[in-house]
């Protein structure tokens, strides 16, 4: 298949382009790169077939001219960066991604797997797990957008077009760029560089994990299975295994680092953001996908990663480097980019 991969130089994209091409697809990359300077050296990255540099606020119906499948990921892609400015993050994540979906449709592509989130749930009640089917209460506007892509896909869903829903857990791992701002990478980071494994809420809330490589599996899945298996189904992507309270998988860390204690600051509180995930449809009913990752293994492979850049510091770790929200606040500093996260 020729396969537009949208939001390829972000933190996921490494994976799904590795796994895309691994399978003996034809990727094309589309983003408008603005993480682009944070390729970490050592890191293996596949580069795709050919790239595009646009904005998705921008895309024409010649960007999709002979693909047949959309592997859609391009957006601000958190709470914290949904959070600088409401408007443009329903701008960009869900006119655009609604948008993206309208053209890729016109143009014949067959296939639409839209990269949603486990948050669209939004607080839930910690004693019985969400699945797919129930209520959606999205509370913040990265987690609106999420819902309002999916219900415009799921309307414009045909014979000829079918959209996929993957609604990832919180992601975990080492790509090619590198993140800090997630729970998993940033204990492991606290432990190895500061020798503390700080929690900044209470350590209660439940969090569903999922790694990376997991994710990029999944979309190939979804990407490549017969159409009745997919067509407008979300599944949420992850493990029953891996929904943890955030002060059991620091534990996890804890075990790995002899001498390194945990620090409950408990500067955030409790959050509301506390779900544990179903990933029963998943398991059964993707074909294909067999998750590879645990948060154990997880753990030791950013732990790798910090013993490869022992040369860093927590305060390097926490820079514009792997932090999105830093990076994006550094361009806009810098008048890189205007207010509109347009490039200046
Ligand atoms: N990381 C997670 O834990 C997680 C969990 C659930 C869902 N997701 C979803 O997976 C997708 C990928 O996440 P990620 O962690 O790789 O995010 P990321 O922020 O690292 O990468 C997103 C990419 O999109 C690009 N982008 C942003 N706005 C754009 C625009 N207007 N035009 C073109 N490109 C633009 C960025 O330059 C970046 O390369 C996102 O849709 C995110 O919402 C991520």
């Amino acid at each position: 298949m020729k396969v537009l991969v949208t939001g390829h130089l972000g933190f996921i994209g490494p994976s799904v382009l590795r796994t895309f091409k691994q399978a003996g697809h034809t990727v094309v990359g589309l983003d408008t790169g603005y993480f682009r300077d944070n390729l970490c050296a050592g890191e293996e990255f596949v580069p795709p077939d050919m790239e595009i540099v646009k904005d998705i606020r921008a895309l024409e119906p010649s960007d999709f001219d002979g693909v047949d499948a959309v592997i859609h990921m391009a957006g601000l892609s958190n709470d914290p960066l949904g959070k600088l400015n409401e408007n443009l993050t329903f701008d960009i994540n869900l006119s655009s991604s609604n948008r993206c979906g309208d053209l890729a449709k016109e143009a014949g592509v067959s296939r639409f797997v839209f990269f949603s989130s486990c948050s669209l749930y939004g607080v839930a009640d910690t004693s019985k797990s969400v699945d797919e089917t129930a209520p959606q209460a999205p509370v913040t506007a990265y987690a609106k957008s999420k819902v309002g892509t999916e219900d415009h896909l799921r309307e414009i869903a045909s014979d000829e077009f079918s959209p996929v829903f993957l609604r990832n857990a919180t992601c975990y791992g080492i790509s090619a760029r590198p993140r800090f701002d997630l729970v998993l990478n940033s204990l492991c980071a606290y432990g190895f560089y500061e020798k503390e494994i700080k929690i900044l809420s209470d350590g209660t809330p439940w969090r569903p994990m999922v790694h990376i490589d997991d994710v990029a599996q999944a979309a190939l899945c979804a990407a490549e299975a017969p159409r009745a298996a997919i067509h407008a189904e979300a599944f949420n992507i992850g493990r029953d295994e891996d929904n943890y309270q955030i002060k059991d998988m620091a534990a996890i860390v804890g075990k790995k680092l002899p001498g390194v204690s945990v620090a409950v600051t408990g500067e955030t509180g409790g959050d509301d953001r506390s779900y544990r995930v179903d990933f029963t449809k998943v398991s059964g009913k993707l074909p294909g996908f067999t998750p590879k990752w645990d948060v154990e293994r997880g753990a030791d492979q950013i732990l790798d990663w910090c013993r490869r850049n022992d040369q860093l510091s927590m305060a390097d770790v926490l820079s514009y480097d792997f932090i999105r929200l830093k990076q994006i606040n550094k361009l806009l500093e810098a008048s890189k980019l205007n207010n509109d996260l347009h490039w200046a």
